[in-house]
């Protein structure tokens, strides 16, 4: 398997209110960084038009809909993703079913499935408040196990649980990381944080990063910064980056 360069493990995440916006950030971030993902805000302010613009630049385009429904609902939804010609897609990872569903809307299209496993922004308290008396760490991994079985490409799980994680489902399973944050710098609304290196020590494939970088004032330099972090983790791990 070739190994993504440290660029391509950094997906920043195009959380601007408009298309503009967005160009002049991927503009700016030029060949610093080669994967975007386009989530809620944006693709509401006419987003999916500029996944095709980012396809065109030569990036790979994330799409980030954290898909929740009935399975059927869930399985042709998938299948019209599929034809975007995007890299990777979300789907909630809340029960098995809803997961196979994706993955059989997916068909013969190298898309891969990612579930999500438990929101990097929510605390113990908030999984009390749903009725679970499982850890945020449980219940990240017993979803981690539930995308796996269904035939999911990977997960999305905070640092925090990227180890455990990895050491129970092996490797070739993806993690991609949110909650990226540097050291000493704000956490904003996310609870399960940890730095670049960390994320990586910890077994995951893939870091996502927004505000950290697109609120910086200098991009660039903070995707390149992070993109070092990555290689530097690779190298402490002996791979090659
Ligand atoms: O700005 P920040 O780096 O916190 O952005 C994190 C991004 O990752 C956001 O676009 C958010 O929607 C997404 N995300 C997340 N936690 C998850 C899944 C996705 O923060 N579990």
């Amino acid at each position: 398997m070739i190994r993504p360069a440290a660029r391509d493990r950094l997906i920043v995440a195009l959380d601007v209110p408009t298309v503009e916006e967005a160009r002049r950030l991927v503009g700016e971030l030029g060949d610093s960084v080669g994967v975007y993902k386009v989530g809620l805000e944006l693709l509401f302010a006419g987003g999916l038009g500029f996944v095709d613009e980012l396809r065109g630049l030569d990036k790979r385009v994330f799409l980030d809909v954290k898909l929740l429904d009935i399975g059927n609902t869930v399985s042709r939804a998938i299948a019209n993703v599929a034809e975007l010609g995007v890299a990777f897609v979300t789907v909630h990872g809340h029960d098995v079913k809803t997961l196979r569903a994706a993955v059989a809307g997916r068909g013969a299209s190298p898309l891969k499935i990612l579930a999500v496993t438990v929101m990097t922004n929510l605390t113990a308290d908030d999984l009390r408040q749903q009725g679970t008396t499982l850890s945020t760490a449980e219940l990240a991994l017993r979803r981690a196990r539930m995308a796996h079985e269904a035939g999911c490409d990977g997960v999305i799980a905070s640092g925090q649980e990227a180890a455990a994680i990895r050491a129970e489902i092996g490797p070739g399973f993806l993690i991609v990381t949110p909650g990226i944050r540097l050291p000493g710098s704000t956490s904003d609304d996310q609870s399960r944080i940890v730095t670049p290196e960390r994320a990586i020590a910890e077994g995951a494939d893939y870091l996502v990063v927004g505000r950290p970088i697109t609120l910086s004032g200098e991009p660039r330099k903070v995707a390149i910064l992070i993109a070092s972090q990555i290689r530097q983790a690779h190298a402490a791990q002996g791979k090659r980056a």
